[in-house]
């Protein structure tokens, strides 16, 4: 970072970070802000913090809000993340749901580079070969994601060797992508289930629709008490009655909402809306 972080820009940032993105960074967590943001600063000809937060708020520079919340975000993914939501969807969630209804919309809260939608999809092309017949609905996912960035990763859905490696079996990896110059892509069938779209979880979610299913895991924990609270009630807003909603394995309702009932599933533990 050009200059040293004076600690009243530290605190103008972290609330520029937490209005626009709802993201609460700790106290100490200049070094995080440095190595994420020096580069582009510099790039820029920004001098320090204080200068971005003034940038930021003029709006003088096209694009710069979109490109450091881009930066500021964690986009940690991997493929079938946790086992235990993928089983307990196709255990127990699509044989509840998928029978009675003519469309089963799923959404993927904070997709971030495509890996949860297209597990997701994959599962419903297992779901679907393994028990024909009790998935005839048709299976759409919605995608979102604050970050342009992988965002954009997610719809070319293609992955190198590393990201490949991260939680799919052999079978998988042959059955679901193609590949082509080290690269891997995910086919067709499994690709035309998902949609992607810019969105931002402090924003509303209404242009989406109602949901049957929503998968919003490892996001909550960048947000503030209140914060959590009013998103979880805004997703409870999008389900269809009896609709299931799924965090991250550290993340609970516990305190932030009477909205959702608990079910204790041996599987995964997850949420029905009352
Ligand atoms: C750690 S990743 C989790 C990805 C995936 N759900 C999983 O569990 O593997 C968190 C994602 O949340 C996104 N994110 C952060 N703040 C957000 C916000 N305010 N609205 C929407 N997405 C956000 C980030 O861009 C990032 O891609």
């Amino acid at each position: 970072m050009p200059g040293e972080i004076k600690q009243d820009e530290y605190d103008s940032f972290r609330l520029f970070l937490e209005q626009s993105a709802g993201i609460t960074l700790g106290d100490n967590k200049q070094y995080l802000v440095n190595s994420r943001l020096n580069r582009l600063m510099t790039d820029r000809g920004i001098t320090s913090l204080g200068d971005l937060v003034g940038k930021l708020k003029a709006g003088s520079i096209p694009g710069l809000r979109e490109t450091i919340i881009d930066a500021m975000t964690t986009n940690e993914t991997l493929w079938f993340r946790d086992t235990s939501p993928f089983d307990v969807m196709k255990q127990e969630i699509i044989p509840a749901i998928g029978k009675s209804t003519p469309k089963l919309r799923i959404w993927s809260s904070a997709c971030s580079s495509g890996q949860e939608p297209y597990s997701l999809s994959m599962l419903v092309d297992e779901f679907k070969r393994e028990k024909p017949g009790q998935l005839s609905a048709e299976v759409e996912i919605t995608a979102t994601d604050i970050s342009p960035t992988v965002l954009s990763a997610a719809k070319e859905a293609k992955y190198d060797g590393l990201s490949i490696a991260r939680g799919l079996s052999d079978e998988r990896k042959q059955q679901f992508f193609t590949e082509q110059d080290k690269l891997w892509e995910v086919k067709p069938e499994i690709r035309r289930r998902v949609q992607f779209r810019e969105l931002n979880l402090l924003d509303s979610y209404a242009p989406l629709g109602k949901f049957d299913i929503i998968f919003c895991r490892n996001v909550l924990i960048y947000f503030s008490s209140d914060l959590k609270r009013d998103i979880i009630s805004r997703m409870g807003k999008q389900l269809n009655p009896g609709g299931i909603l799924i965090l991250g394995s550290s993340e609970s309702l516990t305190g932030h909402s009477d909205e959702f009932e608990l079910v204790r599933s041996p599987i995964c533990v997850h949420y029905r809306i009352k």
